[in-house]
């Protein structure tokens, strides 16, 4: 018997279960493949108790979940882990040990779900000598080297449906409503479901904003009879001259967590255009849940094509979504840069010819 091992890293993504399954499946289908599992990420290779086997029955039922059946660890960094020494917290490269391990069990190949932290600690371990394989997740889409990544669509539906109950009640109320979503570096939540959910006004990270510009919006549509607004706003949104809006600032270990700039905004709103303005934070209701079918199709086609790589033993490449057909790429090919919204593209334009703001 042959042997993969598959761990689920980083921020868990609607369809993590989906591409679990997918591998297991076809590796039963192939036959002569096992299976193994490395729970929470990367820890899951420095714990004695850290590998499960993946029968088809440990896969069972999983497809609609959301979440992971491995866990998954956004703290779990091989080259930089908080270790005991001498009483004191210390940070150590602990790459060989999680390197002997996939030794140990003798794996053909570790295929490694993740985002763009969790792929790039992936493409040094390849770099070290790992057969590792490279399947593209996160909600917020930000890998180049695929169209889309699984846990987006999900993510952009549920973010849509909360643009349209917010609609209905800010229109009641003639409020203003600020819906803070997620998207670090990169907006394309806020930009497609701003658009999908009718957002008046849409803020990411690659445009700062001006606050004047975002009143302008909110009162001309006011002084046409639209006393209420909806606004969505990546987190990762900054003024124009200003900085990001953080909860809780970072170390060397875990990055440091963003959220309250639909606070700020609503704040302005309030003061400025002189409307009751409130805020939702969708938090993580974004990651949770079951995967869309969109999700779901994409996720075990991913998986699907990692097992294929890992027959063909085509180790240091990334599956991915290029139009409409699966392809694979070099690793180090997929994430050289990070994938942001095209401020040229037709998502920008779109929002700009239909005559939502962007806030610049
Ligand atoms: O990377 C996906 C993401 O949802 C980011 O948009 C967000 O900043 C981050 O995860 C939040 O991570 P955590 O769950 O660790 O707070």
């Amino acid at each position: 018997m042959k042997r993969i091992g598959i761990l689920t890293g980083g921020g868990d993504a609607p369809g993590l279960n989906a591409v679990i399954r997918a591998v297991v499946k076809s590796a039963d289908q192939h036959g002569g493949y096992e299976v193994l599992g490395f729970k929470d990420g990367f820890e899951g290779c420095l714990d004695p108790e850290g590998v499960v086997e993946l029968s088809l029955d440990a896969v069972h039922g999983i497809l609609p979940r959301g979440g992971t059946i491995l866990g998954a660890a956004n703290r779990g960094n091989p080259f930089a882990r908080k270790v005991l020494r001498d009483g004191r917290e210390v940070m150590e490269d602990v790459s060989d040990e999680v390197i002997n391990r996939i030794q140990q069990l003798e794996l053909e190949c570790l295929i490694v779900v993740g985002g763009d932290g969790t792929l790039h600690i992936s493409l040094e371990l390849f770099r070290k000598g790992v057969p590792i394989i490279g399947i593209p997740k996160t909600i917020d889409n930000d890998i180049e080297g695929t169209d889309v990544t699984f846990g987006f669509d999900t993510a952009v539906n549920t973010a849509t449906e909360a643009l349209d109950r917010l609609h209905t009640t800010a229109e009641a109320h003639h409020r203003v409503i600020v819906l803070e979503l997620m998207g670090r570096d990169a907006g394309f939540i806020a930009l497609q479901a701003g658009v999908a959910g009718g957002a008046d006004v849409i803020l990411i990270p690659e445009i700062p904003f001006e606050f004047k510009g975002i009143c302008e919006t909110i009162l001309a549509r006011a002084s046409r009879g639209r006393h209420f607004s909806t606004v969505a706003v990546a987190e990762g949104a900054r003024p124009k001259g200003g900085g990001q809006v953080f909860r809780r600032a970072g170390d060397e270990r875990m990055t440091a967590r963003l959220g309250g700039i639909g606070q700020t905004v609503a704040e302005y709103v309030e003061e400025v255009c002189g409307m009751e303005a409130r805020v939702v934070v969708l938090g993580h209701l974004q990651r949770g849940g079951s995967p869309t079918a969109f999700d779901r199709w994409l996720a075990t086609r991913f998986g699907a094509a990692a097992f294929r790589l890992a027959v063909q033993q085509a180790h240091g490449r990334m599956v991915a979504l290029r139009g409409s057909n699966i392809v694979d790429l070099p690793l180090d090919e997929a994430l050289a840069v990070p994938k942001r919204v095209d401020l040229n593209g037709d998502g920008v334009r779109t929002a700009r010819t239909l005559g939502l703001s962007l806030g610049d």
